[in-house]
């Protein structure tokens, strides 16, 4: 028998402003996308932006369906829009934010199990960690890859 332990680390920030100009770049954009989400049922909206290495930021926000499972989330929208319009460039940095009726989380937000797996497809696919960003009113946590929020995540040599 043996244990494993993991570990993963992040870095927290307190405001917006201690993050450098590319990162607070993306967490500004994310917010205004996320003022653009289409949320009539849960009333959450999110908002995502990545930044391509060709210099792009592209942006993405949740599109909810009267048919609820039919939505996707605001960081899919996001990369699989960057992916279908910028099929060879790898995603350095992607900023997520949510909003409630009562304004920005204070919590910083949490991308759901589905797009930490397609992050990490990502990461696989172009051979590059994504820098991930977490904002809240209350601290920016910011992780240096997708994968350590997705440990043991299924990639491709899962497959066998
Ligand atoms: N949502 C996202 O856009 N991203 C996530 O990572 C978590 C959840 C959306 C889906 C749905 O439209 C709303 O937030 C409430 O779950």
């Amino acid at each position: 028998m043996q244990k494993h332990i993991l570990q993963i680390s992040a870095t927290e920030y307190t405001s917006i402003n201690e993050l450098s100009e590319n990162d607070k770049a993306l967490i500004l954009a994310a917010r205004e996308s996320s003022g653009k989400a289409y949320a009539p049922y849960s009333r959450f909206k999110v908002g995502a932006a990545l930044k391509l290495d060709n210099g792009e930021i592209v942006t993405g926000n949740n599109q909810e369906n009267a048919d609820f499972t039919d939505g996707l989330c605001a960081e899919r929208v996001a990369l699989f829009y960057a992916h279908a319009t910028y099929p060879d460039s790898a995603v350095k940095a992607l900023a997520v934010t949510a909003q409630n009726p009562d304004g920005f989380l204070k919590d910083s937000a949490k991308p759901c199990g589905s797009c930490r797996q397609a992050m990490v497809e990502t990461e696989v696919r172009f051979k590059q960690p994504i820098r991930l960003i977490l904002d809240g009113a209350d601290g920016i946590l910011v992780f240096e890859n997708a994968e350590s929020l997705l440990p043991f995540a299924f990639k491709p040599d899962s497959l066998g």
